[in-house]
């Protein structure tokens, strides 16, 4: 172990197994996708407390609306009421609520106040929430791409300029530092098309707890993790500075 007692400046979450969690006690999908909107609600107060200052959450991907259609109309349900409950307690809070994905599908109501809540909370100087909503990294990628090439065949930009910088800022992401943890609960070993560029040099840390148990002690070895490796970045171990 090292001595190192660093704080991620941002841990980004794949929160997975809320379906497992539900049946492994007899009960509807459902419930446990319940019970994993309080287990966001604790982790958000738990990362400021650390002094976290962006927070990522996989609430629902792209590729989720493949699930049965009454578990995916329950999901739009619980994730637009669950957001426009927590906008208040956000700003009082003092987080900047941050959305990423293409929210269409969840109608003009929540589009606009999401859009509300972001503009209020915007002047928060505390943890940036961001909760990813309908969003798919190849989504995100492709789209970056179209934009890039529209502006080529305008003249507004040449394909010489097309750099990392450049690529980085026309994502989803723009003004949020890569993170530097990632999370993912539920015991699969996968991204699921979660931050793909973004994660290039990112932690990763993988847990069995599924996330309607994760607590305040999974959290504690996910930062343990992080501080016991060694971020090289493609350098060498001596160039970094040896940690042991
Ligand atoms: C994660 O839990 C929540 C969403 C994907 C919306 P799951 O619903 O995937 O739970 P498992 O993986 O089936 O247990
Ligand atoms: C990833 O979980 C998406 C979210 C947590 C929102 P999934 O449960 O959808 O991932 P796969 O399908 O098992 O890879
Ligand atoms: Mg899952």
């Amino acid at each position: 172990m090292n001595t190192s007692n660093a704080v991620p400046e941002h841990i980004a979450i794949v929160m997975d197994g809320n379906g497992r969690w539900a049946q492994a006690r007899g009960q509807v999908r459902i419930n446990g996708h319940r019970r994993g909107v309080e287990v966001v609600r604790q982790v958000t107060s738990l990362c400021a407390k650390a002094g976290v200052s962006f927070l990522t959450l996989f609430a629902f991907s792209s590729e989720n609306w493949r699930r049965p259609q009454d578990e995916v109309t329950f999901l739009k349900k619980l994730l637009a009421t669950s957001l426009e409950k927590e906008f208040d307690r956000l700003h009082k809070n003092n987080i900047r609520l941050n959305v990423i994905g293409d929210v269409t599908p969840f109608g003009p109501h929540l589009e606009k106040n999401i859009e509300s809540a972001k503009q209020r909370t915007d002047g928060n100087t505390g943890l940036t929430l961001t909760i990813a909503l309908n969003y798919g990294a190849r989504w995100e990628i492709s789209a970056a791409a179209k934009d890039i090439a529209m502006d080529c065949v305008s003249g507004k930009l040449k394909p010489e300029d097309i750099s990392e910088t450049l690529v980085n800022d026309r994502l989803t992401t723009v003004s949020i530092p890569d993170p530097d943890l990632f999370i993912r609960t539920g015991g699969e070993i996968r991204l699921s098309n979660f931050l793909l560029w973004q994660l290039a040099y990112t932690e990763l840390f993988f847990t069995d707890t599924l996330w309607p148990d994760f607590d305040e002690t999974v959290f504690n070895e996910a930062l343990e993790a992080f501080n016991s490796r060694q971020r090289r970045f493609g350098q060498t171990g001596e160039q970094v500075g040896k940690k042991s």
